[in-house]
């Protein structure tokens, strides 16, 4: 989601519509704003895109020069007005944009209900105004009023508050990202540099924990206990473009190194108490097969949760979502058809769920847009929480996908298998495996390659098909992607010292593996281990593109990360338009 806010500008409507805008690029669902002018504190806040806000607010607001502004990715609850941010409490005194999750919303809510509090949207931020309103009956202070309430919440948030009749702003962040911008009469805040670029270039990033009082042109800063605390002014350099990538070259760049952050909003709330799964899905009949439909990378994302489901002794299949529309198979009674749809609105995902609807079965949609159209048509949906994506090849959403179904597929097991334990410790992985990649390096030895083979074992089957599909998507470069036992079947023939083989191994076929890896040094290839780099499989290559030890249902989603840094790398010393490949588009709407 985008915050914006400002203080002591003139024109605090525009100035915050300007801000929204320049957060759009991100593709939102919802936007508002509340600004105090004239009559006191004012919202106004619409479903859609920024501009349907901008027609809104005509005539709404009698000027004001303090306000915030927010456009929604929804999390919690559809796009619609009442969900919009700003949210207000009782008395409408106090307004509030949030972007994170509230993991403790729900006894919050119960809470403030008990004392009389009357709630008007699903969100789980409603709660904070509220709290605030308590505080604030109870004689603090606006400033004491917004440290207590945040103090009440767990969860990740950026919050920035507004209240009738007080001059400042407040805000605090704890894991999602809040900027401040200074100028010599006006301060701003935001989630992203690019919302206030354009009126100043002086930047004070916050940190966790951090609360902030803002006033026109001045601010200060305490930790939770009201503490001072100092943080440095610092002066960015960026244009508005490489703004909004934050100094990353390309999105696709971006997405890759926000991937830590996406999974954790993908685990949270779900490891615990578990991810929340219709009860049909739950109660579907032994031995009927959970059907996934899906194209392109959430296919490949749905490979790899059969897998999961499958050693979970549940019987799963996964269709080309195009296939299944075209040659449906047999559905009995009880079936369900799961579509992996980043976007929520591939056409050809949508025709094999509408397909699989009018036939009788129960569908469920696991998507990254909580209004689009599969969420909507669906019998149900799982959001993977991912954030916007822009680069059109797809990157965090597959680690999201393969995350949730992950928690899907434990959630449908009967017993526990260990994963979640290791789920908890995947986002740090990651991490790991970004600040130590060698995919530059390994990039740079193979670009004159003649083609890339890309084998794997199980999960790694659709790592590899994956690996495959990015690097043809962003390099132009021939690529395949093979179960690793199907190689002597054919593959075999395309092999020579000009081809790379990518040997994928997650821990648990290392011996199978081994025997693929000299099966194809024979012929000369060069083979490039994504494996531990203690394994036996690292050993027997030429190259190693590393990942820490993890669970082997996981391992691929880290060896994946690699894949993905070395397609970009190839990209860049191809010359190749990373973010926007020759003849594709993010969301393919005709069938
Ligand atoms: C297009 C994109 C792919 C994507 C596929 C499925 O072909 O170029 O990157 O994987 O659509 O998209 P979806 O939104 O359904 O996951």
């Amino acid at each position: 989601c985008g915050i914006t806010g400002c203080v002591g500008t003139g024109e605090a409507v525009s100035c915050l519509l300007d801000g929204l805008s320049n957060l759009e690029y991100r593709g939102y669902d919802s936007a508002g704003l509340a600004v105090l002018d004239g009559d006191g504190l004012s919202v106004c806040k619409r479903e859609g895109e920024v501009s349907e806000l901008e027609a809104a607010v005509d005539g709404e607001f009698a000027g004001g020069s303090l306000g915030v502004g927010h456009t929604r990715w929804s999390t919690h609850g559809p796009p619609t007005d009442a969900n919009a941010h700003p949210h207000t409490g009782c008395d409408g005194r106090v307004a509030v944009v949030h972007n994170g999750i509230i993991d403790n919303h729900e006894r919050l809510r119960e809470r403030l209900q008990r004392r009389g509090h009357e709630f008007r949207s699903d969100t789980d931020t409603e709660v904070v105004p509220h709290l605030v309103e308590e505080f604030l009956a109870g004689g603090a202070d606006a400033g004491t009023a917004f440290r207590r309430a945040v103090d009440e919440l767990s969860g990740s948030y950026a919050i920035v508050m507004v209240v009738d009749g007080v001059e400042r702003l407040f805000a605090t962040r704890s894991g999602s990202p809040l900027v401040l911008g200074v100028d010599d009469d006006a301060c701003y805040l935001a989630s992203d540099v690019p919302a206030f670029l354009e009126h100043t270039d002086r930047v004070v990033y916050l940190e966790d924990g951090d609360v902030l009082s803002v006033e026109a042109g001045e601010y200060t800063i305490t930790d939770g206990d009201g503490y001072h605390v100092d943080r440095p002014v610092r002066t960015v350099d960026w244009t508005p473009e490489d703004a909004q990538k934050e100094g990353y070259d390309h999105y696709m760049l971006k997405e890759i190194h926000e991937q830590p952050m996406a999974l954790r909003r993908a685990l949270r709330g779900r490891i615990d108490a578990g991810i929340e799964v219709p009860a049909w899905l739950l109660d579907h009949p032994d031995g009927v097969p959970v059907r996934f439909v899906a194209c392109g990378t959430s296919y490949h994302a749905a490979l790899y949760a059969v897998e999961l489901l499958q050693k979970r002794g549940i019987s799963a299949q996964a269709s080309l979502a195009s296939e299944f529309a075209t040659s449906p198979p047999p559905l009995v009674d009880g079936s369900v058809v799961v579509g992996v749809t980043q976007s929520g609105e591939t056409a050809d995902t949508l025709g094999a769920l509408r397909r699989a609807s009018e036939a009788g079965a129960r569908t469920l949609a696991v998507t990254n847009v909580v209004g689009s159209t599969a969420a909507r048509e669906c019998d149900d949906a799982i959001f993977i929480r991912a954030g916007p994506e822009i680069g059109v090849a797809a990157t965090k959403t597959f680690s999201s996908q393969v995350v949730t179904l992950a928690l899907l597929a434990e959630r449908l097991a009967d017993a526990d298998t260990g994963i979640l334990q290791a789920l908890s410790t995947v986002p740090d992985a990651l991490q790991y495996v970004l600040d130590h990649t060698t995919a530059p390096q390994v990039a740079r030895t193979y670009a004159d390659a003649s083609a890339y083979f890309f084998v794997g074992r199980g999960v790694a089957h659709s790592v590899s098909l994956e690996g495959a599909l990015k690097l043809k998507e962003i390099s132009y470069e021939h690529a395949e992607g093979f179960p690793a036992g199907e190689l002597k079947h054919g593959p075999l023939a395309l092999v020579t010292p000009e081809t790379p083989v990518f040997a994928i191994e997650t821990g648990d076929h290392s011996d199978r593996m081994r025997g693929t890896v000299e099966e194809v040094q024979a012929r000369g290839a060069p083979v490039v281990a994504v494996t531990h780099p203690e394994s036996a499989v690292a050993a027997a290559a030429e190259t190693v593109l590393p990942i820490p030890e993890t669970h082997p249902e996981l391992a691929g989603l880290l060896a994946n990360a690699q894949l993905q840094l070395l397609s970009y790398h190839t990209a860049r010393l191809l010359d190749r338009p990373v973010d926007k490949p020759r003849n594709l588009a993010k969301s393919v709407t005709v069938e």
